[in-house]
């Protein structure tokens, strides 16, 4: 496990990442600097956690990665974000699709007025390689997903939360993504509809070979599917380490798991303690 503050230099991205963000700067609006030079790294094959509270910039970051900041007029002002070993940070979105990499965006943005089979399809938009293929395809996110099989002629927006991000996930499938970034699936479902959604992830990761790179607010679940964290506060990656590790580490237990005592104030103040030790040191 490491800190490591902006200060620090990044890390040199591990040689088998599939993706890796390397001292990243956003700024949106020309003025408002919201990440203050993110690095983090997604092992092929991996699932990894991008955790932190309301505001913290995780969704900024998962935004700069699949270039959709535009949109926000936010800009990549410093920094490099690589996928499969090329630089992808000038890309545009659909470029980036192509591929392989796609993002879910918070709030499942299902196309309401479409079926859910319909709304399936819509995520083959960038494949050149046939009907046959795309219906394959979709057969398989029904293996994934039954109750998508069920719903498949309802409108999406008649469905519940949880089928609804059910369908943002499976949409995404068919665009045979090998790398899908993940922002909070588990807002406002019921406990055990998250669980159902993680473990279609986890079967997704070892059968089909997806990373994912999982932005949460929910620490306690992204910790027991992720093999990895990051944990962010104010535009910055504080704490970083295995998952199992971070599960048991007493400052992620006590401010992020809700568990533990301690008479620590806030992590923050944990934080600039240790940022202090580590430039005495
Ligand atoms: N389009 C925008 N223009 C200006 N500031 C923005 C914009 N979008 C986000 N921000 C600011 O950037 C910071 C990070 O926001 P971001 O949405 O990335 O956080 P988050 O970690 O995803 O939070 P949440 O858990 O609530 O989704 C916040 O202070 C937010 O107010
Ligand atoms: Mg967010």
């Amino acid at each position: 496990m490491s800190l490591n503050p902006a200060s620090i230099p990044a890390p040199e991205p591990a040689g088998d990442g599939i993706l890796s963000v390397n001292n990243i700067e956003v700024i949106y609006d020309h003025v408002i600097l919201v990440l203050k030079g993110v690095s983090l790294t997604v092992p092929k094959g991996g699932i990894v956690a991008l955790l932190g509270a309301n505001g913290a910039g995780k969704t900024t970051t998962l935004k700069a990665i699949s270039n959709l900041l535009h949109a926000e007029r936010g800009e990549v002002t410093k920094g490099s974000i690589q996928f499969k070993d090329d630089r992808v940070d000038q890309l545009s979105p659909n470029e980036l699709v192509r591929r392989g990499c796609i993002q879910v965006m918070e709030g499942r943005h299902c196309f309401g007025h479409l079926s859910i089979e319909e709304n399936l399809l819509t995520g083959a938009f960038t494949r050149r390689d046939g009907w046959a293929a795309v219906k394959r395809d979709m057969e398989k996110v029904y293996d994934y997903f039954p109750r998508l099989r069920q719903r498949k002629n309802s409108q999406a927006g008649y469905t519940s939360g949880g089928e609804q991000q059910m369908c943002a996930i499976g949409r995404a499938m068919m665009s045979k993504p090998s790398m899908i970034l993940l922002d909070e699936p588990s807002m406002g479902l019921a406990p055990q509809v998250v669980e159902e959604i993680f473990e279609i992830v986890r079967e997704l990761n070892t059968k089909e070979g997806v990373s994912f790179l999982l932005a949460e607010q929910n620490t306690n679940i992204a910790l027991r599917y992720a093999t990895y964290g990051y944990i962010m506060e104010t535009g910055r990656i504080v704490m970083d380490g295995e998952a199992a590790a971070l599960r048991e580490n007493e400052d992620v237990k006590e401010f992020y798991l809700g568990v533990g005592g301690g008479d620590r104030k806030s992590f923050r103040e944990v934080k600039s303690y240790k940022r202090r030790k580590r430039w005495l040191s």
